[in-house]
Parts: C-alpha cells; structure tokens; sequence
C-alpha cells in the first residue's frame, strides 16, 4: 500500500487533517485519491444533514462524463424525510466547506463536486507514481474481510478456453479464452487467488473416430510438426468417410419411401360438407416401377448385410471408446499421444495471447467412480428414470419447464458430455475448495450449463451448496465480415493459428512502412506479432460480452478508430517522448505538479486519472472489458489533445508539448503527467491481457 505520510503531510501544508474515518464505511485512501475525497464530501455532508456516513457513501456517485463533476450527490438518495431535495441540495452546498474541492454547485437535485487543479494533480500524480503497475487495482476486495488487511484472500477458479482435442480451435473458444484471461486478471487485480483452468473436449466417440481416421490418413510426422492442424484435417477426411457412408444407405432409404408411397393409393379425400365424395383418380403403378422397387430393397439388404460383416465407422468408434472407457492400452495409445502433443501446441499460442492455464484437465480425467455416484444419487432421490435402455432425467418434473429432458446416461453405459460436467463440478471443489468458480462457456451451450447447474441443485447437499458459488458467464458468437456463421462445414472457421498469422503479417506490413522508426524496434516479428494480437483482443472487447461480433482483420488492425493498434501507438508514443526528454524518475517524483494547472487539457487528463481507480471497481462490478476499454480511449483521447494543447494562461500561446523548453520545473510536471497517463494506459492494457510495446 501507498506511504500515506507523504500524502498526509501534502494535505496538511492545504490546511487539513488526515483523511477522516467512519465506522461502517470501507474507503481505500491507500489505493484510490478520490477516496481522500470521498472521506471529507461524507463529512461535510454529515455536518449539515446528520445521515449516516454509510448511506453518504452509498449516494457518492463517480460521472461518466467529468463536466458534470468529479463525483456527485443525487440528495434524494440520501433517503431523508420531511426536506424537499432540492432545498436540501442548496443547503448542502452552501454548507459546504473544503480546501481541495470548489463549492458545489446545484443542479436540482443534484450537487456536483469539483476538485481543485491542483491539488488534484499533486494527489493522483503521487499515486500513480508511487503504487506504479498497481495503481489502480485495489488487492483487498478479494480478501474474506476486506476491512482487516490481514484476512485470508479468496480463492477464484475459472474455466475457460476448453477445446476439443479434435477440431479446430475456433473463435468461439478464442473468445472464452479472451474473456477469461480478463476475468482471471480482474479478480486477480482485486486481490483474489485465481486458478486458471482448461477443461479439455478430450473423451468421447469422437476419439472412437478420430483414432480410426489416424490409422487411415494419419502420419506421425505431421503430428508432431502441427498436430492441431493435423488433426482437424484427420478428423474432417474421416467424418467424410462417414457421412459418405451413410449418405449411401440414406439415399436407398429415402428411394425405398419415395416407391412405397406412390405404391399404395392414396386415401381417398374426404368430401366436403354436404357434397358427395368424388371418384378417385385411377391408381398407377407400373411394372417398372415394381421393379425398382425390388431392386431397391435388395441394394438394402446388401448394405445392412455389409454392416453386420464390416460395422461402420460409427459403430466401430462406439466400441473403440468403449474399450478407451474400460481402459484398453492399445485403444488409449494415440489418444495419449493426441492429447499430449495438442496440449503442446495450445501452450505456445496461449503464450501469445499472455494466457497460462495452471490446471489442464478435461472429460477425459473426470473419474468413472464418481460419475457412478453422481447416476447412483440421482437414481436414489428419484431425479433420474429409465428410457428406453438409458437414463435421463426430466427437468419439467422437478420444477424447471424449460430445460427439457437431459440424458445422464446412454443406452451402452458409456457417459455424457452432462454427466461429465456434474461430477467435474464437485471434483473441482474437492481439489480446489473454492470460493467461487466461473464457467466461461458460449452462449450456445447455455441451456446445457443451465441444465447441469439445476440438477446439481436438485440433488441437494453437498452438491446444491457448490453450485450456488458458480457462475456461468456468456458471450454471443463471432461471425465473419459479412456477419454470416461461421461454421466448419462451410469452411469458413477461421483457426485460431491462422488469424493469428494473417493479422501479424499486416501488421508487420504496416510497420515496415516506417523504414526509420523499424530498424529501431529491436524483436519486429514479436512487436508485429503483440500488434497482431493486441488487435484481436480489442475487437472481442468491443461489445458487451453477450452481443456477438464480427470477425473483420482491416477494421480491426486499423491505427484509426478505437482499436488494438491505436492503444499500443498511444502507448509507444509516450515512450519515445520519455526517452528524449529523459527526466530521472527522482524529479519527476519532486515535481511541482500545480505546474500542470495553466493548461485546461492537461487539467482535464489528470482529472481523468484520477478516476481510474474507481473505473477499475466500476469493472469488477460490470466484469465487461468495454468498461475498461471505454475508459482507456477517453484517456488516450484527452492525452493526445494534449500533445497540440494551449497553455491558457500565456500570452505567447505555448503549446504543452513545447511547455517543456520553459523551465526545468515545468518540464518535469508535464513528463510526470505523461508518465502517469502511460502508466494508466498500461495498467489498463494489461488487466485486458495486452501486452504493452514500448516501440513500433
Ligand atoms: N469443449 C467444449 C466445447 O468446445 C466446451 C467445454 C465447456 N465447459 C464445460 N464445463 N462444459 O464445446
């Protein structure tokens, strides 16, 4: 935490006392200088309207937009009686009384309050420049008591990412890797402990398939130079085999209708009301068509027989998973090896997106044993019922209309992706005992979290106290430019290692233009490559997580627009002005920040600053990146107006970029202000998962 003398010995040259204090109102003046505000505003408030300090607080509001205050007071929410809120309001204001913040203003019933220039960018430059990466953040929200320091911190699992070993890693499991990377860093900021973890699609017939699909058009080599790749492509020729396969007996079969049909005559029609029934038309059927009609059921015959003798693809996968269930080694050899080697290969892209899982699991490693119990439970308290040779259970009967019937178990025993995801729920636990866990899953599997949570719930304790701590956080579908689904079938899934590419190679492009600034950049590849990224990450944050987006590589790396590029160029710009002013870090920490005061730009950037802290709240609460993306492009913005802005109170009309040629001492204050502003923009980039450049 913040060295508050400082502060506190700054406070008292402004003629105040130390921040005052009120029991039942937690304020972190360590971490946020609005909160040295917060703590003065409740007591002036309570001076003249007698409210409790805790309902006070409640009321403070932060703005959106800074012209209608640094923070401001709607009085009805101070819930008093028998006073009309807008006398109540002048009262307040006239009333008021503070050193660091202007008299109030009255807007009906809301009083506003600004906070004096300079005072201001003293406090929040002190803190920015004292707390550095962490300024913002605020490490004891995640904590059992987050009023006494000590308290144990709590702990957060997430689950996020989760492929299927399989198939291609598509967007939708970029964005759940996107997102929970945000949330896992989130909470992290706020001073939870997070556990970062990936539940593989890695069990199931599937690998029945794929295993047969490998021994036909698989090869080792390629494995193991590309094995994602290479295994989609495995795993496409053979469901090609596949759906061939029965697209044959699917044809005969719908031939065999289609004759059957025109066989029998059709019923006559029934006449309407007080007429007399028409005569049919004559019935035809040929002797050609009798005859195809044989010749089709024979071909019938002879690809069921073909079955019986050689079982299909399908059938076969079933039984290979079956022995992969019952542990069969030969079955298990490449299963193994896929999961292995993909597991490999995920590393390195989840290392480019600034991503690192501490828990691989999967379908795979959730325990026969306790799916056993899970099924016996259900059975016990009368959830689930046979059908049909499986078990299911029906969730109209028990209380929820609208999740539809689930099956638990199949007709051969082997279990589901369900059944999987209620006995890893409590496995979770076990291992973990967490506080709370979140599964970032699509919005397309919505109706199947909600099924798995309301049987757990069902099943009672303990199963129905575990879930009650766990959430499952949405986002809607990324489609492409023309805002079309992208679907495998189609090929238009665009795979996570090709997107990646395609936008390094623009943006690596792009940088090349710059002949001067790119001999400069020391790794270019790995800049073009954090570019590339930085820009897919921002486009996902764009929206609110549940509204889908889409996929469009120009918009997206664009330097103009509110995009990835435009936050690493504004951050790359305020590097290389640090390194030619090159200001050591102890002036910039002595620096007379009241300097800043003459220009209204630079007065502005500050104010923003300041509310970075409780910006970064605000996005615990929503736990929506735009809420912090929106917050670093307003920054970014007022930080460029800087660059050409007017000092207003010199005739000469100096702009800010320039103040620095005046004296030693302003030239401090401004690249003090430019430090802090970077790094917030950091801060911000980096609680977004972005990594930022100092060069491009
Ligand atoms: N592997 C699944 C898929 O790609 C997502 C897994 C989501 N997590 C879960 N616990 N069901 O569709």
């Amino acid at each position: 935490a913040l060295d508050m003398s400082q502060i506190t010995s700054k406070l008292s040259t402004l003629g105040l006392s130390h921040p005052p204090t009120f029991p039942g109102v937690l304020l972190h003046t360590e971490y946020n200088p609005v909160d040295i505000y917060r703590a003065y505003i409740i007591e002036q408030i309570h001076k003249t309207t007698d409210v409790e300090p805790a309902i006070i607080n409640n009321a403070l509001a932060w703005t959106q937009d800074l012209k209608h205050g640094d923070l401001v007071l709607p009085v009805p929410a101070l819930r008093l009686k028998g006073k009309k809120p807008d006398e109540l309001a002048i009262e307040i204001a006239e009333n008021f009384e503070c050193p660091i913040i202007e008299k109030p203003t009255v807007d009906k019933t809301f009083v506003r309050f600004f906070f004096k220039p300079g005072p201001l960018a003293t406090l929040t430059l002190k803190y920015t420049l004292q707390h550095k990466a962490q300024y913002g953040f605020n490490p004891r929200l995640g904590l059992e008591d987050p009023s006494k320091p000590g308290s144990k911190r709590k702990r957060l699992v997430v689950e996020y990412s989760s492929p299927n070993i399989a198939k291609e890693f598509h967007t939708g499991h970029l964005r759940s890797t996107i997102i929970g990377g945000f949330l896992t860093k989130l909470y992290a900021a706020a001073g939870w402990e997070t556990i970062s973890m990936n539940y593989l699609g890695d069990w199931g017939k599937q690998y029945g398939v794929l295993s047969q699909g490998f021994e036909k058009y698989g090869s080792e080599e390629e494995l193991e130079r590309d094995p994602i790749k290479h295994l989609n492509e495995v795993y496409v020729k053979i469901n090609q085999d596949h759906a061939a396969e029965q697209k044959d007996a699917k044809k005969l079969f719908e031939k065999k209708d289609e004759l059957e049909k025109l066989k029998k005559p059709p019923p006559p029609k029934k006449p309407a009301k007080g007429k007399v029934a028409e005569a049919p038309p004559p019935h035809q059927w040929s002797d050609e068509q009798e005859s195809e009609l044989q010749d089709v059921c024979a071909q019938l015959e002879k690809v069921r027989a073909e079955l019986v003798a050689k079982p299909s693809i399908d059938e076969k996968a079933r039984q290979f998973f079956k022995r992969m269930v019952d542990g069969d080694k030969e079955a298990l050899k490449y299963w193994q090896k896929f999961r292995d080697l993909s597991i490999e290969a995920y590393k390195l892209m989840y290392a480019r997106l600034n991503i690192a899982f501490d828990d691989y699991n999967g379908e795979s490693t959730v325990k026969e044993s306790d799916m056993d119990k899970m099924a016996e439970i259900l059975e016990k308290k009368g959830l689930s019922e046979p059908s049909e040779g499986a078990v299911m259970v029906d969730l109209k009967k028990h209380g929820a209309p609208k999740l539809g019937i689930t099956l638990v178990k199949k007709t051969d025993g082997t279990s589901l992706y369900l059944t999987r995801d209620l006995a890893a729920n409590y496995e979770r636990y076990e291992k973990y005992q967490f506080d709370r866990m979140i599964y970032v899953i699509a919005s397309q599997q919505d109706v199947h979290v909600a099924q798995f949570f309301k049987v757990l719930e069902l099943m009672g304790s303990p199963y129905e106290e575990v879930v009650k701590n766990c959430e499952h956080i949405t986002f809607g579908m990324v489609k492409d430019p023309k805002g079309q689904t992208m679907s495998t079938r189609k090929g238009t899934v665009v795979s996570l290692a090709d997107s990646l590419d395609s936008a390094k190679e623009f943006m690596h492009g792009v940088m090349k233009g710059n002949a001067e600034k790119y001999e400069q950049v020391e790794n270019p590849e790995e800049t073009a490559d954090t570019l590339a990224i930085s820009a897919i990450m921002v486009q996902d944050y764009s929206g609110k997580m549940i509204n889908g987006y889409n996929f469009d590589m120009e918009r997206m790396t664009s330097f103009e627009g509110d995009t990835g590029p435009y936050l690493q160029y504004s951050h790359a710009r305020v590097c290389s002005m640090e390194r030619k002013a090159g200001v050591p870090r102890s002036e910039l920490e002595n620096a007379d920040f009241t300097l800043i005061v003459g220009v209204k730009e630079g007065v502005e950037l500050v104010r923003c600053l300041a509310q970075w802290p409780d910006v970064f709240l605000n996005a615990y609460k929503t736990r929506e990146p735009i809420t912090v993306l929106t917050y670093l492009f307003k920054m970014t913005h007022l930080l460029s107006s800087c660059y050409d802005a007017k000092d207003v109170g010199n005739k000469n009309a100096k702009t800010m970029s320039v103040m620095y040629a005046d004296s030693a001492e302003k030239k401090a204050a401004l690249m003090g202000l430019y430090n802090a502003s970077r790094q917030v923009l950091a801060n911000g980039m980096r609680l977004l998962g972005l990594k930022p450049v100092e060069r491009m």
